[in-house]
């Protein structure tokens, strides 16, 4: 009985099928490289697990073939010329889709079966910028990242509460309101990379593992994430977030693992870091951290404050894992700017100083040329009466005169 896994895969490399008709068979490495009016044996499944069909793009013909047997999973990728995909797999009961790398644009209501759910649903690196209402079906595993979606609406799927691994990074998204996720129960949402500089107030979901980095956000009030117990992981490192406020956090009972880093944080409220185990404050602009400005210190397990503008912190951070060797070069020539004046008055104080030694022994060797010069008309006053009885040269004379 047929109950493998096929893997249709059509790709533009795999273009070259024979012409005449042919009997289509799975090879040795599990794969079908099917013509569209060949015959098609797929009852010649051995051992295969996986099973790859190998399709023109000019060939999705043979998915009508195909489409009658229990197939799992069907990729399809690399098709500059696939925009919409119809209803091309409505009323099939594919578990895994795999659709990224195409020219997708848009995803039409009544693309797929709302009442087959997906395992799978591949939409990554489409150009989708649209998704219309109760588009998405029902489906655990959703990526949409690298795509140009610049909003977010939960119509768009038939259920959201289905999804569990939501990617939704590298895309065009500005802002996230209350219902562009609403219902969202996930273990992981990824909104990375992203231009999200506003965050309505509770729009966050509850999500276990959530990655907020590299958007444009800058503040973080206590509204934003509020009731949501369920997060284990916050990731907002690289944003623009200039303070933590207090209770920034509050109610994220669960935060386990929090990354500030690379912001612009340059003050921290009391109360202000909430309850984790593990905090990243690295590249930021901190120039003091003390106790009070965490819920519960005794919580945390390891502290990251490395490049930041740390001129003193509390001694009872002291005892706690803080990785806090070294400045963020900002800091570095901000300092530097400082000490120009005092340096430049110490170069000032070295300049006199050396000035006045010059000055010193430039007296010092005059009064000595003075002498010098002294001896020497004596000396040379000597010379002259040896000279006539030697005909060397003036060392001879010397040597004369010491004689
Ligand atoms: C099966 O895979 C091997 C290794 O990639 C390759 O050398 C061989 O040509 C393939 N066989 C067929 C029938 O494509
Ligand atoms: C498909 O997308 C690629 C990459 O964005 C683009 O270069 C190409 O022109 C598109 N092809 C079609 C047929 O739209
Ligand atoms: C949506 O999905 C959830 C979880 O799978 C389920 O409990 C709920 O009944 C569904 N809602 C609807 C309206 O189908
Ligand atoms: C948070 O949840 C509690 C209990 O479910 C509710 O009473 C409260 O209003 C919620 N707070 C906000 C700000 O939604
Ligand atoms: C915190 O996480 C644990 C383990 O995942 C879970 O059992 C518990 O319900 C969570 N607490 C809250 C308040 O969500
Ligand atoms: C939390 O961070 C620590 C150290 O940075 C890491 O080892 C751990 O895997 C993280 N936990 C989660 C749930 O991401
Ligand atoms: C903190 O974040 C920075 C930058 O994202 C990273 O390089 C560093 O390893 C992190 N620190 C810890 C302890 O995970
Ligand atoms: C210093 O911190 C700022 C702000 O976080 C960051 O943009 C910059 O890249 C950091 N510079 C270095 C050298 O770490
Ligand atoms: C920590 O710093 C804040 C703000 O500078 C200050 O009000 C507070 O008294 C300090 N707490 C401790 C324990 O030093
Ligand atoms: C501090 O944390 C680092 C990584 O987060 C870990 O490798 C190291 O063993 C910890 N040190 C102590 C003393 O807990």
């Amino acid at each position: 009985m047929f109950a493998a896994i096929v893997v249709l895969l059509a790709s533009v490399w795999f273009g070259n099928c024979a012409a005449e008709k042919t009997i289509c068979k799975i090879d040795e490495n599990c794969t079908m490289n099917c013509a569209s009016d060949d015959i098609i044996d797929l009852e010649s499944s051995t051992d295969c697990k996986t099973i790859v069909v190998k399709l023109l793009k000019s060939n999705v013909d043979v998915w009508q073939k195909l489409k009658r047997y229990p197939i799992e999973k069907v990729v399809m990728f690399q098709q500059n010329d696939l925009q919409n995909i119809d209803d091309l797999f409505k009323e099939t009961n594919i578990k895994k889709l795999y659709l990224y790398q195409n020219n997708l644009t848009e995803l039409k209501t009544g693309t797929f079966d709302e009442n087959k759910p997906f395992e799978t649903l591949a939409l990554n690196r489409n150009q989708i910028k649209l998704l219309e209402t109760k588009s998405i079906p029902a489906v655990k595993t959703l990526y949409l990242h690298y795509n140009l979606i610049e909003s977010l609406n939960a119509d768009a799927f038939v259920n959201i509460s289905h999804v569990k691994i939501l990617r939704l990074d590298n895309n065009n998204i500005e802002k996230i309101t209350a219902a562009s996720l609403m219902g969202l129960k996930a273990d992981y949402l990824d909104l990375s990379y992203n231009r999200i500089e506003y965050l309505e107030d509770a729009s966050i979901p509850e999500v276990k593992h959530i990655k907020l980095d590299n958007n444009k956000l800058a503040s973080i009030d206590s509204k934003k994430f509020v009731n949501i117990s369920y997060t284990i992981n916050l990731d907002l490192s690289y944003n623009r977030i200039t303070q933590l406020s207090e209770n920034s956090f509050s109610g994220m009972l669960n935060l386990t693992n929090l990354s500030l880093s690379n912001n612009l944080i340059a003050s921290l409220d009391m109360y202000s870091i909430p309850t984790v185990k593990n905090l990243n404050l690295s590249y930021n602009l901190i120039t003091f951290i003390n106790t009070s400005m965490f819920e519960d210190i005794d919580y945390l397990m390891s502290l990251d404050i490395n490049y930041n503008c740390i001129k003193s912190t509390d001694f009872h951070l002291i005892n706690m894992n803080v990785s806090n060797q070294k400045d963020n070069e900002t800091c570095k020539l901000n300092r530097k700017d400082t000490s120009k004046i005092k340096k430049f008055t110490s170069n000032l104080m070295i300049a006199i100083f050396l000035m006045l030694t010059l000055i010193l022994v430039g007296i010092v060797t005059a009064i000595a040329l003075r002498r010098y010069a002294e001896s020497s008309t004596y000396n040379l006053k000597n010379d002259e009466t040896t000279r006539g009885t030697s005909n060397g040269k003036t060392d001879d004379i010397k040597m004369v005169s010491i004689d």
